[in-house]
């Protein structure tokens, strides 16, 4: 993160798009070399270079080899997120991202969009605007980038002419101006010659506008800037008994000493006391400075708290509609839950729909039910917890978020947030009096959650079965929630594709919950295949609350017993997405009570062997033998 730039006025944060075919390299190469910004070590190896390059050629400079060593790396596979490149010319300063052009580099081209006011779009004279230029120009439009320069590059290979470069600035302006890009500029260029992009070119005099180092140094396009004071706490800094501060980065607007402040998603306020950073003391902090607060009062502040301007506090909710760019390997998932970090929080959080998804060639709306590799959908997202936050449009460090996979802990998606939802404030948890613990009570025991998975034809239901008929013995209150059941009732709208399991498995949760909550002790019986699934089933429910069961029945086996016949149909193509044949089954790592149900076991026995790990956590009297 860059910080402090927005208290200069002079620089311009922009981003490249293009491939290397386009000549982004080379351009970028030559803009570097005319606004005399390389130094002449680099100028001297450049020569010696394309010397030994381009033998034939006479006295060229190849100014692709200059960036060639990132795209060595990259060849590598080593992990390159966006290269900065600081330089100035005798006008301007310039921080440029370099982001790669693959399509799998998504990701770091909306880092560095998000990092940057304006996009210089490369594109080919003999191919003129591809596919690639409408994503990125889109990817950059819903990172809020409203300033495009795109450069119609290679035009030596068209002979300079303007009926060539004409119709693409065209149709770019077009395309541009349809995704909200507000400020565009074109202009003819050949990267190789040199020709308008340090300098005008006499080769295409029927171009009356700048070179692109012109356009860059006179552009108008200010940091993105939020108006009022937001500062996510980083962290909070307390040496010893005399000194407590809050460490962040302003996010928006200024802050003085004096002012009052609201410390967000709460309602408790203060006065600043004193603004502390490492060169000493402010009496006025603005967005992008690094400081400490101090404030009047002792309140009880964390990281990821917001503290903001008293009088225009941030709204705060916990559902949003939001624009989500999908970076994963594997898809978006809808009721999955994942990690999302926003500003300094991190929390849990689902995608409850997508709305639509994006077509970024036609940016026709389709329907969508999951959303895969660099796919762009518009959501609705639900968070454990409400938070402060600002549409993206207003203030990119609130608005902005990334999910996380909770399994492989990688960056999945970045998303902006729009609108939040309506209901998210107008609904409110109802207290009731009798509780859980006063129900458990009435009924002589402690309510659980027996959480059985295991592959169809396991023997799940068969074991669940016959633990709730001794429990029910025993005098115990229970209710069993049979996976294929519930599926005629509640989930009666929902399949076996992965979306639709995993919206099955956390509707199950939910049920079980509640009946948890009214004092019983529930069995599920349910495949569950996925990790993450029932880790998120888990964590509804209270320490110790949910015990799983793997009930561990080789795949051979079950296909063996085959008592409803699925396997067989399965085998025969009839049943896509069957669990063990042509979907996954992702086994339990840590299961409360691992049965190992192959090999001709009884299922009276493993039911024996659930009681005998249940008992003792149920209360209440009785022997499940
Ligand atoms: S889950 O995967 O979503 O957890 P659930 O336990 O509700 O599955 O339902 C599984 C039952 O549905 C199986 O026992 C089997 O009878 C039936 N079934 C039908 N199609 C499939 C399928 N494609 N994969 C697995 N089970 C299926």
């Amino acid at each position: 993160m860059v910080q402090a730039e927005a208290a200069n006025p002079g620089l311009l944060r922009f981003i490249t798009c293009g491939s290397v075919d386009d000549g982004k390299s080379t351009l970028l190469g030559r803009l570097l070399y005319d606004a005399g910004m390389l130094p002449d070590d680099q100028v001297a190896a450049l020569v010696r270079d394309s010397r030994r390059l381009h033998a034939d050629a006479g006295e060229v400079l190849d100014f692709s080899l200059l960036t060639d060593g990132l795209d060595a790396e990259r060849e590598q596979g080593i992990t390159i997120d966006v290269a900065y490149r600081y330089f100035h010319s005798a006008r301007r300063n310039f921080i440029v991202a370099d982001c790669p052009g693959h399509e799998q580099y998504t990701r770091n081209m909306a880092t560095g969009a998000s990092n940057a006011e304006l996009a210089v779009v490369l594109v080919d004279a003999r191919k003129g605007l591809l596919a690639q230029t409408r994503r990125h120009t889109y990817i950059c439009s819903l990172l809020g980038i409203r300033h495009a320069v795109l450069a119609v590059n290679k035009m030596d290979l068209v002979g300079y002419r303007e009926e060539i470069y004409a119709p693409i600035a065209e149709a770019y302006r077009e395309l541009a101006a349809g995704m909200g890009i507000t400020d565009v500029h074109c202009l003819p260029v050949s990267a190789l010659g040199g020709d308008n992009v340090g300098g005008r070119s006499p080769r295409m005099a029927w171009y009356g506008g700048p070179s692109l180092l012109e356009l860059l140094e006179t552009i108008d396009a200010a940091p993105r800037t939020a108006a009022e004071f937001r500062m996510p706490v980083q962290w909070v800094n307390r040496p010893d008994q005399s000194f407590r501060g809050y460490a962040g980065t302003v996010a928006g607007g200024s802050v003085a000493v004096g002012d009052e402040v609201i410390v967000q998603p709460g309602v408790h306020r203060a006065h600043v006391q004193r603004i502390v950073t490492q060169d000493g003391d402010l009496t006025h902090a603005v967005q992008g400075q690094a400081i400490t607060l101090c404030l009047d009062r002792e309140l009880d502040i964390s990281r990821g708290d917001l503290i903001a301007d008293a009088v225009h506090p941030a709204p705060v909710a916990d559902q949003f509609t939001c624009h989500v760019l999908w970076l994963g390997e594997t898809p978006l998932l809808p009721s999955r839950t994942y990690t999302l970090k926003i500003g300094t929080r991190t929390l849990n959080a689902r995608v409850m729909s997508i709305k639509y998804k994006v077509d970024v060639d036609t940016r026709a709306q389709l329907a969508a039910r999951h959303l895969v590799l660099n796919e762009v959908g518009y959501c609705t997202v639900g968070l454990d917890d409400a938070i402060a936050y600002e549409p993206y449009a207003v203030n990119q460090t609130l608005g902005g978020f990334i999910l996380i996979d909770r399994q492989s802990n990688a960056t999945v998606a970045c998303g902006m947030l729009d609108f939040a939802l309506g209901r998210s404030s107008n609904v409110h948890w109802q207290h009731v009096d009798i509780d859980k613990a006063v129900r458990g009570q009435s009924k002589g025991q402690r309510p659980l959650c027996v959480w059985f998975t295991g592959l169809s034809g396991a023997g799940k239901s068969t074991i669940a079965n016959l633990l709730e008929r001794r429990l029910h013995a025993l005098g115990y209150h229970t209710y069993l929630l049979d996976g294929d059941n519930i599926r005629h009732g509640i989930n009666r709208d929902l399949g076996f594709t992965p979306e639709a399991r995993v919206e099955n498995i956390r509707r199950i949760a939910e049920v079980a919950h509640l009946m948890v909550d009214a004092g019983l002790v529930v069995l599920a019986s349910v495949i569950s295949p996925y990790r993450s699934e029932r880790r998120s089933a888990r964590e509804l429910f209270d320490t110790g609350e949910f015990i799983e069961v793997f009930v561990d029945t080789p795949l051979a086996e079950c296909e063996r017993r085959d008592a409803k016949g699925l396997y067989r149909k399965a085998r025969a193509g009839e049943i896509p997405n069957f669990t063990g044949i042509s979907a996954p089954y992702e086994a339990p790592e840590a299961a409360e009570v691992h049965l190992l149900a192959g090999g001709g076991r009884r299922a009276d026995d493993l039911a024996g062997e659930v009681g005998a790990y249940l008992l003792p956590l149920l209360g209440g009297a009785g022997n499940v033998d």
